[in-house]
């Protein structure tokens, strides 16, 4: 089929790549001219795992294209729009005007009997309001919304080989035209559920919601483990094994980040004060809030280990990004930490094997090293927030040899706290004795 991508960030740029791969002619169409040159050549603006690869192989196949002029969308049959829906500055509501933008500049450019695909996680009610505004300008096309329920990190494979498909529908013939468009994944089995807009849009954030919630909960278990000395791992194996609980997504630490969770949850809450349902999921204030905690606590944590004071102290923080296997660090607990640290007086030093360029971009007042050597070296304390691989690998004895200090924050509760006691560390983890 013949496909535009409207918005080309860590969703948009997979998406598109994935389409190609499986079979499309795909144009992928951004307003940001370094970011379509650098598509357009092969290069990821990002780190995602196996992209690059995609990337390369459907440009050089002739079916993947990039462009920053919507005009060349115009002879798609679906149009995907995939752009960005980001906190409103000041409030927690979604901002809509990236999403509303790409709508107004592709109705021009609208072919007869169309189909034009939200991606993008809006607060329920958009999508209807969006397709009211496609019937008045090209009655012949239609709109769906399909959420995307992609993990950083594992971005290409849940695309290719998404665990469900949810298509908001507004006819029969929107899903039809989605079916063709998905047709390796549906012959593959996967499950596909059809609805109307606002059930599409809410599945999304409400996934969301429950993951979030999740993480709370054994943050605020991680907590009471805190205050009476019981171990939060060891009760997250225990509760896990109950197959309605299940072990993932309870894994206890400096709590969750990155460009979904956060901001979703929050535009959830907005969304249903708007509705006058504020009180039906008040609760996500409440996750909000034992989250940033967390990044709270390792602080404290730091400020004790050190005697009461960090300032002058030198300090190792292990990853800046939001989890492993990315360079996202938007809202990331980890780069978090490091920035207050930073505030307190404290000698940061962070390292991160993706994240370092992004994180400098934000916050260039950090010192960084790509080495983690010489991020450990002289250190009187460190933090491990992002749990990459070669974190949790680390040997005690090895890395007892390069600091001034042997005390160490488990912020993600990866290491075995009984191997780095045994080589002199003073170990400390969040809901751990
Ligand atoms: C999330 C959803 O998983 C995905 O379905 C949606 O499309 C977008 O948002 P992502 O932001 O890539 O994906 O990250 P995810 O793997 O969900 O992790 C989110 C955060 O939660 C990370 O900061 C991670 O470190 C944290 N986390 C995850 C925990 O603190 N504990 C856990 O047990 C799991």
């Amino acid at each position: 089929m013949r496909i535009s991508v409207i918005g080309c960030g860590y969703l948009g740029a997979v998406h598109a790549s994935a389409m190609a791969e499986l079979g499309h002619e795909v144009v992928g169409i951004d307003i940001d001219a370094h970011r379509v040159a650098e598509l357009a050549a092969g290069r990821p603006p990002f780190f995602e795992p196996g992209l690059p690869e995609i990337l390369t192989s459907a440009t050089a196949s002739g079916r993947l294209r990039f462009s920053t002029d919507m005009a060349d969308a115009a002879g798609a049959e679906v149009h995907f729009v995939a752009v960005g829906t980001p906190q409103s500055p000041g409030t927690d509501a979604a901002d809509l005007r990236y999403v509303d933008a790409a709508f107004e500049a592709l109705l021009p450019h609208l072919a007869e009997g169309a189909l034009v695909v939200g991606k993008s996680t809006v607060p329920v009610g958009t999508a209807a309001r969006l397709a009211a505004r496609v019937a008045q300008v090209a009655p012949s096309a239609s709109v769906a919304w399909n959420p995307e329920f992609l993990r950083e990190g594992f971005a290409v494979k849940d695309t290719i080989e998404p665990d469900r498909l949810v298509y908001g529908v507004g006819d029969d013939h929107a899903a039809s035209v989605l079916d063709l468009v998905y047709r390796a994944a549906i012959e593959a089995g996967t499950p596909r559920i059809v609805t109307d807009y606002a059930t599409a849009e809410l599945v999304k954030v409400a996934a969301n919601a429950f993951l979030a919630t999740k993480i709370s909960f054994i943050n605020a278990m991680a907590e009471i483990a805190e205050v009476s000395g019981a171990d939060v791992t060891q009760l997250a194996d225990a509760i896990g094994h109950d197959a309605r609980i299940g072990r993932r997504f309870l894994n206890a630490g400096v709590g969750f980040g990155g460009g979904c969770l956060p901001k979703d949850i929050r535009a959830f809450a907005a969304r249903a004060e708007e509705l006058g349902r504020g009180d039906s999921v008040g609760f996500l204030r409440e996750v909000d809030a034992i989250n940033l905690r967390r990044r709270q606590r390792v602080v404290d944590l730091a400020v004790d280990a050190l005697g009461g004071s960090v300032n002058e102290r030198k300090i190792a923080v292990l990853g800046v990004s939001f989890k492993p296997d990315s360079d996202d660090v938007r809202d990331s607990p980890a780069l978090d930490v490091a920035v207050q640290l930073k505030g307190l007086g404290a000698r940061v030093v962070a390292t991160d094997p993706q994240g370092i360029e992004n994180a400098r971009l934000r916050h260039p007042q950090l010192e960084y090293s790509a080495s983690t050597r010489e991020t450990l070296l002289d250190a009187e304390l460190v933090v491990l927030v992002t749990e990459w691989p070669e974190y949790c690998a680390l040997d005690p004895a090895e890395a007892g040899g390069l600091v001034s200090g042997r005390r160490i924050i488990d912020g993600r509760n990866v290491l075995d706290p009984r191997a780095w006691r045994a080589t002199g560390w003073s170990y400390l983890g969040l809901g751990r004795p």
